[in-house]
């Protein structure tokens, strides 16, 4: 009797509190003011995307030159070496030439201090900055992330790459951007602690014969690069994939007619 009492009153509970839940006003929920102005990445076309995209080799070199001329001051891209740039089009003297421009760190074989010395092409690209604090000290006390893997850490990859890069714009009236931050309605937090990197059309300079460096290009561009940083061998993961498909369809046929073959007499006896 006293059990199902005490069942009965822990029922009671869990409904009220139900009831309570559902019910109550819905003022205590806080809204986040910057909630209404975040923008989803906008949708773009891509020559690597689908099942059969390949990179666009002469836009990967254009997104690459982006990178090293603007984005380079700021954002270390570690993961790549010199010499994977033989993977979009560059030659191996050309790499060479690349990696000499940088300076990496090195031991002196004298004296044994630390000093620098210019890269090989089996160098990563080194970080602009010595170290976090460092880093953050010449960026408003925000941290430039490293862009190696920046494709994959983001929602929207590529797409949200771009938004983000040509985004910038000014607020709208009653939205108060914080001293040193810029208005972007892509970025996660609406303001973001980058300046405006793509800020006017051919602040690159493109090789003959490739497109006008607008910032929609530049910024296509270098996102499309990036997107390749990300995951150098995604050309070659996607032809072993529709190679082993391939395969096995080929496999599922031979099978079945092997099936055919094999019960073809047991059938045909079982028929007598
Ligand atoms: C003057 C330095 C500077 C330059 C040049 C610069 N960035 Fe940044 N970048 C920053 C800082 C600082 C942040 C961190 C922003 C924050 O957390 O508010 C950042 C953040 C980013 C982010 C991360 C955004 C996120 O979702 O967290 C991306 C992506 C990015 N930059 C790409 C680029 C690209 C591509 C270029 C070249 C076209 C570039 N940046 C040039 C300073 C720079």
């Amino acid at each position: 009797m006293l059990g199902r009492l005490i069942s009965y009153a822990i029922g009671g509970v869990f409904v009220l509190t139900l009831l309570v839940a559902a019910f109550a006003p819905r003022e205590a929920v806080v809204e986040d003011p910057n909630h209404a102005l975040h923008k989803y990445p906008m949708k773009i076309s891509w020559a690597q995307d689908g099942v059969f995209g390949t990179f666009d080799r002469a836009q990967l070199q254009r997104g690459f030159q982006v990178y090293k001329e603007v984005c380079a001051a700021c954002h270390g891209l570690e993961r790549i070496a010199f010499r994977n740039l033989v993977d979009i089009g560059f030659s191996e003297p050309e790499v060479k030439a690349i990696a000499k421009a940088y300076e990496v760190a090195s031991i002196d074989d004298k004296t044994g201090e630390a000093s620098t010395r210019p890269a090989v092409a089996s160098d990563y690209f080194p970080s602009p900055y010595p170290n976090e604090v460092a880093a953050r000290a010449a960026n408003n006390n925000a941290l430039p992330p490293d862009l190696s893997l920046i494709t994959k850490a983001r929602q929207g990859g590529k797409d949200y790459l771009h938004s983000l890069l040509v985004g910038y714009g000014q607020p709208p009236a009653g939205h108060e951007v914080p001293e040193g931050l810029y208005y972007n309605p892509y970025f996660a937090n609406i303001n973001i602690a980058m300046p405006p990197p793509l800020a006017s059309a051919g602040q690159v300079t493109y090789a003959e014969g490739q497109p006008e460096p607008t910032i929609d290009q530049m910024s296509r561009d270098v996102s499309a690069f990036l997107d390749w940083a990300a995951e150098p061998k995604a050309e070659t993961r996607k032809r072993t994939g529709v190679a082993v498909m391939i395969f096995l369809l080929i496999l599922t046929g031979l099978s079945y007619l092997a099936y055919r073959r094999v019960w073809a007499e047991l059938k045909s006896r079982g028929a007598h």
